[in-house]
């Protein structure tokens, strides 16, 4: 048999609007940048992988168990996608990366679903996002939810992606030709450690109140009386609605109204949920003041990472303009494959 090199790349993800609601089968709208994790290689007996960011491999047998344990760090999210996936073969080769790594634009669920493909999953999008899910909770134990795996497998170039995470339909939602969206850098962060598992068990508390927060109301939200879940709710009940309000202005073409509902979640997770930073304030302040931006907010887990900005094309010259990209994929086999 030959054994012929393969290349799988796999996007990131900048969230435009859908904070902390997948965990509660709320709705998201992230969307797949011009960014990607790759891995070149060929079959192997083991999982033998190189990063061009990391000085040590990850060496990871293909039946292995308990990759919470396994060193180094990053080698974790190999092992944990090994261990949900229990493959035939192993892989031998190389990682690079364009995605900034712990900036929040998903460089670990792109890792996740780069290797899964590259260990021959099917790439049927929501079996893949989900092991992949699974795999991200055994690396790090954060309790995370399903947005960044399944905009990662499901991307579509010039596209967001209005995403149901209790069903798991996905609504490719096209970016208009006329808005520019920018993502800054502001500062690293780790969701391990940070108080997002204390977020999804406040969101839980709110929902033993109150019954599942994709179906409440604001109005139902005001009967909870602790005001820390009262606040954890009412953001995520809110940033539903907000979510199918700015797809319903992006389809429209109506970038005033869709940026003013990025400032408006902006100010639910830095008043209501508390994932925001005085640094990332500063940053959505100083981008809203800025002429041509017509929104911008905090992305993804929070607690740092980057902001994401909607905006007339050339208004943020010192941001990543990033464009919506194809999900996943494993390259097709050279000619001498066959
Ligand atoms: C991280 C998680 C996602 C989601 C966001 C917040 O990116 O991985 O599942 O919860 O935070 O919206």
């Amino acid at each position: 048999m030959m054994n012929t090199e393969r290349r799988v790349s796999a996007p990131g993800r900048v969230n435009l609007i859908g904070e902390h609601t997948d965990y509660t089968g709320g709705l998201v709208m992230p969307m797949t940048i011009d960014r990607w994790t790759r891995i070149t290689f060929r079959e192997h007996d083991r999982i033998l992988l190189t990063s061009a960011d990391e000085a040590e491999p990850a060496d990871v047998a293909i039946d292995c168990t308990e990759p919470s344990a396994v060193q180094p760090a990053w080698a974790r999210f190999v092992a944990a996608v090994a261990a949900e996936m229990r493959p035939r073969t192993g892989i031998r080769g190389s990682v690079t990366t364009s995605i900034p790594i712990g900036a929040g634009l998903s460089s670990s669920a792109a890792l996740e679903v780069a290797v899964a493909l590259a260990l021959g999953h099917d790439a049927d999008p929501v079996p893949l996002a989900q092991l992949c899910r699974r795999a991200e909770h055994r690396a790090t134990g954060v309790p995370s939810g399903i947005m960044d795996q399944l905009a990662i497998a499901a991307g579509r170039a010039g596209h967001a992606l209005l995403i149901d995470c209790h069903d798991l339909t996905v609504a490719p939602v096209a970016i208009p030709e006329h808005a520019e969206i920018v993502v800054r850098f502001i500062v690293h962060r780790t969701l391990v450690g940070s108080p997002y598992a204390e977020r999804v068990a406040q969101c839980a508390a709110a929902e033993q109140l109150i019954g599942p927060l994709r179906s409440a109301t604001v109005t139902d939200t005001s009967s909870i009386t602790d005001p820390t879940t009262r606040a954890r709710a009412r953001h995520v009940v809110s940033e539903n609605q907000r979510v199918r309000d700015f797809a319903a202005a992006i389809s429209g073409g109506d970038l005033a109204a869709a940026g003013a509902l990025m400032i408006e979640s902006h100010r639910s997770l830095r008043d209501d949920f508390a994932t925001s930073s005085p640094a990332m304030d500063a940053a959505v302040d100083e981008a809203i003041r800025t002429p041509g931006v017509h929104g911008a907010r905090m992305t993804g887990g929070g607690f740092g990472g980057c902001i994401v900005a909607l905006c007339e094309p050339g208004a943020i010259p010192d941001g990543w303009v990033v464009t919506p990209v194809d999900g996943a994929r494993l390259e097709p086999s050279p000619d001498t494959a066959t």
